[in-house]
């Protein structure tokens, strides 16, 4: 598979695994480059400790020698600013930056020789960012884990909205969890796909067994926005705890209360000790379409033949030779 973010990014599957606080670690990361996609090391968990960031990343180098990404969030600048040093200093190739403009720290990143691929989750922000000059964007969706945004528009419509409109190699991300997905995707007019949820439920995620039966047993109704009343939109898993949240949401409940109830921002009691009721739990729509533990490499086998086979239904559907006559068996 060819696009323009494979160029740009040196790799076989225009698929990226994002960032995920305590999920994407080194196995993780060094399955999915290695199965020709694009890991994602979470770094947020390292702030701070150097020692523990560098070996991280010699983890990720001895099980790959393939390209790999590096998570920076933006949110705190003096964070973004010490893990940009660390990561300049480790020789970095790629970062994905996320939760504010960019454009600060770009030419630091660009000086150290890092690609930048900065991801958003409103057009306007993700082309503001392309013209300060990342060198790839990401589009994310309402049906995100994580931070979708405070505008909830769908992956499906912003995808539309963005294609022609970045002049930069850039992926969708939110509700895709397979290989029609990412055709789906690619016939928008995106160059890849970003995905979370769906690999925090492999067998090389750093999770604890119980987080990753719920995420295979939950349906793709079983998340919920909450942080909205507080400007902070996350989509979690729907747990008892995340439906109190929700419920002291709605009753007006005072900004200190929800951030108590949300927990550690970094999902770590939750994801390490396996308690889903120790915090709330990053998660997308995309869990619906969750329904097995594979490895990383089974999985992005079956996204590429799932995607092959996408691509030729769609090609029979509406390529050359469709005539009108056999519209009625694609359509209706
Ligand atoms: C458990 C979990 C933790 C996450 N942590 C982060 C994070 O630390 N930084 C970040 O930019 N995105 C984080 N994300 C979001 C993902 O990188 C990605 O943007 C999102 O999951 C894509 O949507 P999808 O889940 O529908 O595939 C997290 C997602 C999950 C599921």
């Amino acid at each position: 598979m060819r696009t323009a973010f494979t160029e740009l990014a040196g790799i076989r599957v225009p698929v990226m695994q994002g960032g995920m606080s305590g999920v994407a670690g080194a196995p993780l990361v060094t399955a999915v480059s290695e199965a020709g996609g694009l890991g994602t090391l979470g770094s947020a968990v390292f702030a701070g400790d150097e020692r523990a960031l560098a070996a991280e990343i010699d983890a990720v180098r001895s099980g790959t020698a393939r390209p790999f990404a590096v998570n920076v969030p933006l949110f705190v600048p003096d964070m973004a600013w010490w893990l940009i040093e660390r990561l300049a200093g480790l020789g970095v190739g790629i970062v994905e930056t996320a939760g504010r403009s960019p454009a600060p720290f770009l030419d630091a990143l660009h000086d150290a020789g890092m690609l930048v691929v900065h991801k958003a989750t409103r057009v306007r922000d993700v082309a503001s960012g392309a013209r300060a000059g990342a060198d790839a964007v990401c589009l994310l969706g309402a049906e995100a884990a994580g931070h979708p945004g405070p505008d909830q528009v769908s992956s499906l419509v912003q995808a539309r909205l963005a294609a022609g409109a970045l002049g930069v190699p850039w992926l969708v991300g939110g509700g895709i969890a397979d290989g029609a997905g990412l055709v789906a995707a690619l016939a928008l007019g995106a160059d890849g796909v970003l995905l979370g949820t769906r690999f925090a439920a492999t067998r090389e995620a750093s999770a604890h067994p119980a987080v990753k039966d719920r995420l295979v047993a939950a349906a793709a109704n079983d998340t919920l926005v909450v942080l909205g009343t507080v400007g902070d939109h996350a989509r979690v898993l729907a747990t008892d705890r995340a439906v109190r949240l929700s419920r002291a949401e709605a009753a007006g409940a005072a900004a200190a209360e929800l951030h108590d109830l949300y927990g550690d921002h970094l999902f770590r009691a939750v994801v390490a000790g396996g308690d889903l009721e120790a915090g709330v739990l990053a998660c997308g729509q995309a869990v619906g379409l969750v329904d097995d533990l594979p490895t990383v490499a089974e999985l992005m086998d079956r996204m590429v033949s799932e995607a092959r086979a996408a691509a030729a239904r769609v090609a029979t559907s509406v390529g050359e030779g469709s005539g009108e006559g056999e519209f009625p068996c694609c359509f209706g």
